[in-house]
């Protein structure tokens, strides 16, 4: 620590991505008392990578877009944790159908700009893992589609989308998956990016970054690794 209480800072180099050692000082923690949220995530948790932080914010989220036209898109579901999460979250809104896309065979289109990946990266899964979790939590309010997004499987999706929660991993497929969605989601729609910033993810942040110059969104960087984007207009 330096004498203004901020980490160091690491520049590798200056014309990079910049990381730091992030030290968050809240300590509010509605998951603790969120009995809903809790009953599901002790379900789930041996089926995700992805912190219990995140979870709750998309199980936040897709509550708050409950009421926004469209469905909810999951692309990168592995074996099902965060798409059973915004499942069981809007179970409740007969009209909200929750899509979970996934090749089940690993990530896809790892190019330069994702030096941590080569493709195939979370093969260890399959469609009847993430339909025998879902069934298991008795939700009835999605639908799994297996191959790459979109061009294998987006043409089963009809309408418009409140919801994209985009956990692929690396750049292209990220903007792929997002230049799909943009012309679909609907004002007041969210975009959520897991892996923001993480190190090994520099693909996703790259792409988050430039997505950031698109005016018709506003933008929310979140500590916890999620890049959040709210379309306005
Ligand atoms: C980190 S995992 C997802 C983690 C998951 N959300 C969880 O709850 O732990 C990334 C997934 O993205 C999938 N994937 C990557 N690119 C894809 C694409 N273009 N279309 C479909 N699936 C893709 C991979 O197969 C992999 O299962």
């Amino acid at each position: 620590m330096n004498q203004d209480h901020q980490p160091e800072i690491w520049i590798n180099p200056p014309s990079q991505l910049i990381h730091s050692i992030v030290k968050v000082d809240a300590s509010y923690s509605p998951w603790l008392g969120d009995l809903d949220f809790q009953n599901t995530y002790q379900k789930i948790k041996g089926h995700t990578l992805v912190d219990i932080y995140r979870c709750y914010e998309l199980w936040s989220l897709a509550k708050q877009t409950a009421s926004v036209e469209g469905a909810i898109l999951e692309v990168g579901v592995w074996r099902g944790g965060t798409g059973a999460i915004l499942a069981q979250s809007v179970k409740e809104i007969p009209s909200k159908t929750v899509y979970l896309a996934d090749t089940f065979s690993g990530v896809v289109k790892a190019g330069e700009n994702d030096p941590k990946y080569q493709g195939g990266e979370h093969a260890d899964t399959s469609l009847s893992v993430v339909r025998e979790l879902l069934h298991s939590l008795d939700i009835n309010n999605a639908s799994i589609l297996q191959g790459i997004f979109p061009e294998d499987t987006a043409e089963n999706i009809p309408g418009k989308i409140s919801l994209l929660h985009s956990d692929v991993d690396v750049y292209q497929s990220s903007k792929d998956i997002v230049e799909w969605c943009l012309p679909r989601l609907s004002t007041g729609g969210l975009i959520v990016f897991d892996d923001y910033g993480f190190s090994g993810c520099e693909g996703v942040t790259t792409y988050c970054e430039e997505l950031r110059q698109n005016p018709d969104f506003h933008f929310i960087h979140n500590l916890n690794g999620h890049a959040i984007f709210i379309k306005m207009k």
